[in-house]
């Protein structure tokens, strides 16, 4: 695995390799690697001839009061779990690098559809723009054939999907399945900040939502009731719930009552760490 820094000698690199007829796939990421990137590196390498993995911390997604400066840089350590993996370059920039000409108004933001200002984008406005204009980099420098994200992020998959369709990049998008630690836990970058109180209690968000999903596949369709008792729990366990709904899988709107593709989704807080997860439910 050749570490870089730099987009043009990557772009070097890539150009040989498209040129001898190579399929190349991206997984992009913002480091501190759990099992859940190396399930996505692992199918990338599956499917593609060359390998990239980005490790980028995108200031560009992250609002003013949020954990940049404390995000978790862990370059080494990243290196060493990607190099038995076969990854062929790893991209990991520095701002400059991304934004030469600074993060301010003078520089083109990637808009978003209507589904980035629900959910998590309702409480971290910019957030998706961020994503969409740093994916949107991505693609432009690596021009990879495929890309992979986690189920993980559900909404950002589906606007990541959005943005494939609707500004024509010719690029693959495939969604890898959650990765989770034995006591349901879905991985994240941010388990390791939770105390150890923090951490026994993790695994209930995982926990409320396969409830839900027992009920509504045993054919209770109140949803409202259905997550307002989810939201009771979570909050009587000390989880700050931020939102624990119910839609249409594939477009993210409301669940309309003959919908069978459903799909939980919940944000939480616990102590000042906030985590995310889903479930797809087929009713
Ligand atoms: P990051 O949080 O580092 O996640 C990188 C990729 O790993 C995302 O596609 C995410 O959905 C996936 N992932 C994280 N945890 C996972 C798990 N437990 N199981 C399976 N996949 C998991 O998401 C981002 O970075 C950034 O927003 C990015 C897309 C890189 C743009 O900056």
């Amino acid at each position: 695995m050749e570490l870089l820094h730099a987009i043009e000698p990557l772009r070097a690199r890539l150009h040989a390799r498209r040129r001898a007829g190579h399929r190349i796939g991206l997984v992009p990421t913002m480091g501190n690697l759990h099992q859940g990137h190396l399930d996505l590196v692992e199918r990338a390498r599956a499917q593609c001839d060359a390998v990239v993995v980005s490790i980028f911390v995108n200031p560009l997604q992250f609002g003013p009061q949020e954990d940049y400066d404390s995000y978790p840089r862990t370059l080494t350590a990243d290196c060493a779990l990607l190099e038995p993996l076969q990854v062929d370059w790893l991209f990991a920039p520095n701002v400059a690098e991304m934004y030469p000409q600074g993060q301010g108004a003078g520089v083109i933001r990637v808009g978003t559809p209507a589904i980035a200002d629900i959910l998590c984008g309702a409480n971290r406005p910019g957030h998706f723009s961020g994503v969409t204009t740093v994916v949107s980099k991505l693609f432009n420098i690596v021009q990879p054939d495929r890309a992979y994200f986690g189920e993980k992020d559900y909404q950002q998959l589906a606007i990541i999907r959005a943005l494939v369709r609707d500004l024509d990049f010719p690029i693959t998008i495939t969604g890898v399945p959650t990765r989770r630690e034995a006591d349901g836990l879905a991985m994240s970058s941010r388990n390791g900040r939770l105390s150890s109180d923090d951490r026994q209690r993790a695994p209930l968000l995982y926990r409320a939502l396969c409830e839900t999903a027992d009920r509504l596949r045993a054919g209770d369709r109140n949803l409202d009731q259905l997550c307002a008792q989810a939201r009771d729990t979570l909050t009587a366990a000390g989880f700050a719930v931020d939102y624990f709904t119910v839609l249409a899988a594939d477009d993210l709107s409301p669940a309309l009552p003959a919908q069978r593709n459903l799909v939980i989704l919940v944000a939480a807080k616990i102590g000042s760490t906030r985590l995310i997860d889903n479930l797809v439910v087929n009713v």
